[in-house]
């Protein structure tokens, strides 16, 4: 395995923090690992340009050091859906240029942790959406679905669109952001309407806490 593409059921909902921690499952394996946050809008403005706080932790995690304009070549200043970002600075997201930047950052590495923007169909531009670029880049998914009411609608139509891309989606993970009464319900209800594995259950954490205790690249269900 050389790369992963993460996606989840929404935005903010766990992305990050378990991208974080498969890293570090990957490098207690002994790994080299890099990461990529292909495309990001809520940049901040810096004096080295634009920086997105989930390129930067995901790089902190990160044992293969890259430049920050190849982990993320497309970084745009509002917190907006990406392509109508970049339609608003005249930029047309190339999904060809993304997989160079990959290209180059998994030649460096044992794997690479790409995390997505969004959730699965989040439009890239007029044509292709996020499904397209991992497609493009011809990784397996790690979904990750914030358990939460309506969780189930948005993890099963995912795990739909991700079969109908022919992706192999490597395993799902369960994220308890919040405290939710039905939790272990509905994980139960996912482990049998998902086929492929359950990677992990998270708990809520405290902010600094790593998830990676949790996770397992296992494949038993
Ligand atoms: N298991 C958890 N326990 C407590 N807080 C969590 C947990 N998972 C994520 N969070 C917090 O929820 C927020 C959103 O998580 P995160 O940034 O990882 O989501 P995301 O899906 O990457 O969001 P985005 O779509 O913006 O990339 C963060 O503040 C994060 O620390
Ligand atoms: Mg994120």
């Amino acid at each position: 395995m050389s790369g992963l593409f993460v996606t989840g059921t929404d935005t903010d909902v766990g992305k990050t923090r378990i991208s974080i921690a498969l890293i570090e499952l990957l490098q207690q394996q002994g790994q080299h690992v890099a990461c990529m946050k292909p495309v990001a809008s809520g940049c901040e403005q810096t004096a080295q340009g634009l920086r997105n706080d989930d390129a930067l932790a995901l790089m902190a995690q990160a044992n293969v050091h890259i430049d920050y304009d190849t982990v993320n070549p497309y970084a745009f200043n509002p917190a907006i859906a990406p392509h109508i970002a970049a339609q608003q600075v005249g930029i047309n997201i190339d999904l060809s240029r993304i997989k160079e930047a990959y290209q180059q950052i998994a030649s460096q590495a044992d794997a690479v942790i790409v995390e997505g923007a969004g959730g699965w169909l989040v439009p890239l531009n007029s044509q292709k959406t996020m499904a397209d670029l991992a497609l493009e880049l011809g990784l397996p998914v790690i979904l990750v679905v914030d358990i939460r009411l309506g969780c189930i609608n948005h993890a099963l139509l995912t795990v739909a669109a991700i079969n109908q891309t022919g992706l192999s989606l490597i395993g799902w993970v369960a994220n308890q952001r919040r405290d939710n009464e039905q939790a272990a319900e509905i994980i139960d209800t996912l482990q049998h309407a998902i086929s492929a594995p359950c990677l992990g259950i998270v708990p809520q954490l405290e902010p600094q806490k790593s998830a990676v205790e949790f996770l397992t690249m296992d494949n038993n269900k």
